[in-house]
């Protein structure tokens, strides 16, 4: 198969702030010089964050790690686990098709899959929440046949049972992972035959069952906030890199902050920047070295009538909130902080990002 990157490409990619400090944390990990051993990790985690790797995102990771885009192109395009496609936004599903699962009835379920989310493989279904494809064997083979759906097992499937599970998926409900039918975990069906003294001390599901539903992430994009970051490798002084902003006091649990984000944001009214219909007369700047904005996004700005650092510089949350309301990407001047980026450039200033721009070998998509 063809692994090449998708026909629409999203204008950039950037990892939330959590997600971000997570990156930088694993690169610590190597030796000066070798940064680009967390190549394998940070790609994960941008697939992990929008649920797919698009170009700017193998090209933001290429570039955090001092890469050439090329090197994270290969990595990306040569293993399967990652997606070059826009996948289901609410699951992508992976149906084993190596020999147990095949002679136990993994046909059936790639046909529930062709019926209900397309005929093709990588194809969204019509309503965007589903998309599939064939794997090779997961290693679940006595819990035959079996799909992945996201980031946890699903055993001992038949067709019905399948189609339960896509039913609870579509409403919005994750199924408790693990075998299917009844069964345990990979024991005989007729039931154990030793080891039986240890059945009093069993929890209510098997161990990966558990820690799925414990951890509750069979489906979910990762934004970073999930748990709370750890580098034991650093040591107790530095054991948490998070940012100082973050450091400063414990972190909201997630559903808190984010509906404490989604209420300041409704509160916030939206207000017309200082816009201009042209730029000055010594010409616009090069709004490319805000890290965030790539040659799309330069020219919606300059359509609003915005050319200048000094311009964005200026903006408040209420001017913030005018323009995200009128971009594709919503979030991603607060997300990039284009302000503090402009204040440095308005002032003739240069930030690490600005600098690749200028020597040129970097896509200024991010
Ligand atoms: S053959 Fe399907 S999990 Fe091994």
């Amino acid at each position: 198969m063809l692994r090449r990157l998708h026909a629409t490409q999203p204008e950039s990619f950037a990892f939330t702030e959590a997600n971000r400090a997570w990156a930088q944390a694993q690169v610590t990990k190597y030796p000066e010089g070798r940064q680009a051993s967390a190549i394998i990790p940070l790609l994960w985690r941008a697939q992990e964050q929008e649920g797919w790797l698009s170009r700017p995102a193998i090209e933001y990771v290429a570039d955090m790690l001092g890469m050439a885009h090329i090197r994270a192109l290969e990595v990306a395009s040569f293993y399967f686990m990652f997606q070059l496609q826009p996948v289901g936004s609410v699951a992508h599903i992976q149906i084993c098709g190596t020999t147990s699962c095949m002679i136990c009835g993994a046909e059936d379920l790639v046909a529930v899959c062709k019926e209900l989310i397309n005929e093709k493989p990588h194809e969204l279904s019509a309503d965007g929440k589903f998309s599939w494809e064939e794997v090779e064997c997961l290693g679940a083979c006595a819990n035959a046949p079996m799909a992945q759906i996201g980031k946890d097992y699903y055993e001992d499937l038949t067709a019905e049972k399948f189609r339960e599970l896509m039913a609870e998926l579509a409403a919005g409900r994750v199924p408790v992972p693990g075998p299917q039918n009844g069964r345990y975990a990979a024991e005989p069906l007729s039931g154990l035959t030793s080891l039986t003294e240890h059945e009093s001390g069993k929890t209510q599901y098997n161990a990966s069952a558990q820690r799925a539903v414990d951890l509750g992430d069979t489906i979910k994009r990762i934004d970073g906030e999930e748990v709370p970051l750890i580098t034991p490798w650093l040591g107790k002084s530095k054991a948490n890199v998070a940012p100082k902003k973050a450091a400063a006091k414990p972190p909201a649990k997630p559903a808190q902050k984010k509906a404490a984000s989604a209420e300041a944001a409704k509160t916030v009214k939206e207000k017309k920047p200082r816009t201009m219909a042209k730029p000055r007369k010594a010409g616009a700047d090069d709004l490319k070295q805000l890290k965030g904005v790539g040659p799309k996004l330069e020219t919606t700005l300059n359509e609003l009538g915005i050319w200048h650092y000094d311009q964005v510089a200026k903006w408040g949350p209420a001017e913030i909130k005018w323009v995200d309301e009128r971009l594709k990407f919503k979030g991603r001047i607060e997300r990039d902080d284009w302000i503090a980026q402009a204040k440095i450039l308005a002032e003739g200033g240069k930030t690490a990002f600005s600098k690749k721009v200028e020597k040129g070998g970097v896509y200024d998509e991010d």
